[in-house]
């Protein structure tokens, strides 16, 4: 996609380092549970270096009211917490903390193609037909996104399937960096997109992402929704007359019965294949009942769990205060080396 050439085959030189992020912008749903949390959790459980971050300079390439990002940014830290993300394990703090990330970013503004940014579909998408009036930071948001990742110099990042563009833009800024500099300084980042959900749908147009800006609460499921609501919300999805098939070629064409069996499947860590041997023929007044308990069994002690820890903000505070000066720590040496790279005077 780039004038890039890619010269750099693979990471040998570089420790095996996780890092993503997630806005903190309106309410955390179950496709981020999904899609990212989830999967967050198991990478920091497998022993590998883990680094995640709220991304509010990125929330506010379109307009945050201040107070409400503040809310937000708390929510979410306790969003990753109840999820699974131990601070004492992960490096978990808020990207205006570390002014690196920044800094990198301009960097990348000038490493990057005007061309590259206006490829982006979430760009088109969020700029819409008045691009003019969007903000200059929507457009560079992917390079501060390669900012973000690099500055850690990190090798994997799990994301859902609507980032993969903006990590393709990630390893293409890295290799023209190195090719122009003639360096192997940044590692060539992998995007890790796995398992059943890593795009889940509205839930009332199985066509749609699962999003925070949908107007329609009810296309969604928020990780804070009480039993009932979850449960109301399955009652009421979107499905269509036919009983469930027993293999999933049979939801080819069905897609808002292919998000409902592809919900399950990541809630119960179970692949659509199994989830379909043990319910096909099933008609959804019965298998929408068992999908509701099962996410209500999952999701529950979570949201009990982040309104527990939203008691106690001081708390909260001091774990993303500590967590940026980990964060700091690895990404001041990688910036110093790049500007020496770069021909900055230090
Ligand atoms: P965002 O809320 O846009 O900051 O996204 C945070 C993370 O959640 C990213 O890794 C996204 O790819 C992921 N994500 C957001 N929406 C969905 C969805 N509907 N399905 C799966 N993953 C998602
Ligand atoms: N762009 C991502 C999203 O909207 C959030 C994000 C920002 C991110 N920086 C990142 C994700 C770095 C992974 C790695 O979902």
């Amino acid at each position: 996609m780039s004038d890039a050439v890619q010269t750099q085959s693979s990471n040998a030189a570089f420790t095996k380092r996780v890092f993503s992020g997630i806005q903190p912008s309106g309410d955390l749903h179950l496709g981020n549970y999904l899609g990212a949390l989830k999967r967050f959790a198991g990478a920091q459980n497998q022993g590998i270096e883990t680094v995640y971050c709220m991304v509010d300079q990125h929330a506010i390439t379109v307009w945050q009211d201040p107070a409400e990002l503040k809310r937000s940014t708390r929510e979410l830290a306790a969003g990753f917490i109840a999820s699974g993300i131990d601070p004492e394990k992960s490096i978990l703090f808020n990207q205006s903390q570390v002014a690196e990330h920044a800094q990198l970013a301009w960097v990348f503004n000038c490493v990057a193609r005007m061309g590259w940014m206006q490829r982006m579909t979430q760009w088109k998408d969020k700029a819409g037909k008045n691009s003019q009036n969007a903000s200059l930071g929507l457009f560079a948001y992917p390079s501060l996104m390669a900012a973000d990742i690099l500055v850690y110099h990190a090798t994997h990042v799990p994301v859902g399937e609507d980032q993969k563009q903006h990590l393709e833009l990630t390893r293409d800024i890295a290799i023209k960096f190195n090719n122009d500099y003639g360096v192997e300084f940044f590692p060539v980042t992998e995007p890790v997109i796995e398992g059943a959900a890593t795009r889940v749908m509205s839930l009332r147009d199985g066509t749609k992402k699962m999003s925070k800006s949908d107007p329609s609460d009810a296309s969604r499921i928020n990780m804070t929704d009480d039993a009932d609501t979850i449960a109301k919300k399955i009652r009421k999805a979107k499905t269509d007359p036919e009983a469930l098939p027993s293999e999933a070629k049979g939801l080819e064409e069905r897609p808002d019965a292919r998000n409902l069996v592809n919900i399950y499947a990541g809630l119960a860590d179970m692949s659509v294949d199994e989830v379909l041997r043990d319910v096909g023929g099933k008609a959804f007044s019965e298998f929408k009942p068992m999908l509701a308990d099962l996410a209500v069994a999952k999701l529950s002690p979570i949201s009990t769990e982040m309104a527990h820890l939203m008691e106690n903000q001081d708390e909260i505070d001091a774990i993303l205060r500590k967590g940026a000066d980990s964060a700091r720590a690895i990404a001041t040496p990688i910036l110093e080396k790049t500007y020496d790279i770069i021909g900055m005077v230090r």
